[in-house]
């Protein structure tokens, strides 16, 4: 396995000192880059130099218009080459994150009510609601442990032969970090007629996204990608596709940006992608996102993801040591490389949002916990029969959160190294033995817990100038 690499450096604030519940301070450690990475310093340099200077784009006349708006087209052209777009074929339209812009290609890409979009149950449920409210949405399993089942995926593209529109499916996981053969289903999709997209919020922050050759038998027609999940946490996302699907019909938002002329009766679209940009752009966004992507880039793909395996199976190695420790999909270290770092678990008679609370307020470890925005997959995972699923919905709607199932996730940006998971470990094995201090409340409502008695300091850190802690 290839040497892991130490970007530490690159990562803003990565060795801020948090304060603990005994009172101490400690090192934050973050284990939660599926929700939401931390700024790579490059983003937030090329910002400094940036925002100087930054000014409306496109209608501006005067030098600071002029420069904003090569920023602006630059930053579209290095999420183009991010991705590996064809930029004579193929738009890059910025938006605020990866559910947006899946809603906007679910408004904007033609179905048909006879045509269905096939996605699958263990997306994110981005990737599932638009579909499930502009066309027929369709299904495909997965296997006990959370992979695709392509079998399933096969059967459904020749059970609606003829009438597929487009296969909407993940890259990697949110979850359980399942890496998905793309380049395989987008082979079938076409053969079948259809297009895909992916949603590469998961993945292209850790694997490198090639659409591939717009005629390629696995070009990925349409890519997705969310800012603050690639190190440039500052609003912006992207949506990447063929120029002529947008050059269709009407954007969904209208208004500033978006036409060339307008007169009472008529209206005529601008190009792209300002069509489908409607109003004034999140310029910054775009910049620190071109920024990060360009980092990224030039860190090397495959040098983040050698680095990410080899801790992903540090952590699966530790983690099988950690008695009553139960990690969904894969568990063995030696599959490392069938997945993205991101490791779901649970502990025996530690419930989901206890954990959590204990390592966040005693450990100073970020994760997350609950069903992270994709329940038919993570009840499928916690294999809950149809009666416990039932039961929970029912006091979950009766304002009940407090059995709520789920899971912990731990999940690894480009700069955690193997202390980090030493140190998740140590307070896996303290919450096992009981060996916690607080006495942590359980609110209901929430399903959260917080330790009785605590005062938080989080003003100390920072508070906005004109508010009260
Ligand atoms: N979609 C993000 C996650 O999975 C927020 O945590």
């Amino acid at each position: 396995m290839q040497k892991t690499v130490n970007l530490r450096n690159r990562i803003l604030g990565v060795n801020r000192q948090i304060p603990l519940l005994d009172g101490s301070l400690g090192p934050y450690v973050n284990l939660d880059n599926a929700a939401s990475t931390p700024p790579l310093v490059d983003a937030v340099k090329a910002l400094d130099r940036f925002l100087p200077y930054y000014a409306s784009v496109h209608r501006g006349t005067g030098f600071k218009s002029r420069l904003s708006t090569v920023a602006y087209d630059q930053a579209h052209e290095i999420i183009a080459r991010f991705v590996g777009a064809n930029p004579e074929t193929n738009t890059v339209i910025f938006g605020k994150n990866t559910t947006e812009a899946i809603n906007k290609l679910s408004y904007r890409f033609p179905v048909s009510p006879d045509q269905v979009v096939i996605t699958t149950m263990m997306e994110h449920h981005s990737n599932d609601l638009p579909w499930r409210a502009q066309a027929q949405a369709v299904h495909v399993a997965v296997t006990p442990d959370g992979r695709l089942d392509e079998e399933d995926f096969d059967r459904k593209l020749a059970q609606y032969a003829g009438r597929v529109a487009l296969v909407a499916v993940t890259g990697a996981s949110n979850v359980t970090g399942f890496l998905n053969p793309v380049y395989r289903l987008a082979r079938k999709a076409h053969a079948a007629g259809a297009k895909i997209l992916v949603d590469t919020a998961q993945f292209a922050p850790h694997r490198r996204v090639d659409m591939k050759a717009d005629d390629h038998a696995e070009h990925l027609d349409f890519v997705t990608l969310s800012g603050h999940k690639m190190y440039a946490p500052f609003g912006t996302g992207a949506l990447i596709g063929p120029r002529e699907i947008f050059l269709q019909g009407a954007p969904e938002y209208r208004g500033g940006g978006t036409i060339d002329i307008v007169t009472l009766d008529e209206i005529y679209w601008a190009g792209l992608p300002d069509r489908e940009e409607a109003g004034s752009p999140n310029v910054v966004g775009a910049v620190a996102m071109a920024a990060a992507a360009q980092a990224l880039m030039d860190i090397g793909m495959e040098t983040i993801a050698a680095h990410e395996e080899h801790l992903t199976a540090y952590a699966l190695e530790q983690l099988a040591a950690v008695p009553g420790l139960k990690v969904y999909g894969i568990s063995d270290p030696a599959r490392a490389n069938e997945k993205v770092g991101v490791i779901p678990f649970n502990l025996e008679g530690v419930s989901h949002f206890l954990l959590a609370a204990i390592l966040g307020y005693e450990g100073g470890i970020g994760v997350r916990s609950g069903c992270f925005c994709a329940h038919p997959y993570v009840v499928h995972l916690l294999n809950l029969s149809a009666d416990e699923a039932e039961s929970w919905r029912t006091n979950m709607l009766a304002g009940d959160k407090s059995n709520m199932p789920g899971m912990v996730r731990m999940s690894f940006g480009c700069y955690n190294n193997t202390a980090d998971v030493d140190r998740l470990i140590e307070m896996l094995h303290r919450a096992r033995r009981g060996n916690y201090q607080g006495d942590y409340r359980l609110n209901r409502k929430t399903g959260e817990y917080t330790p009785a008695g605590y005062e938080e300091l989080l003003a100390d850190y920072f508070l906005l100038e004109g508010t009260q802690p």
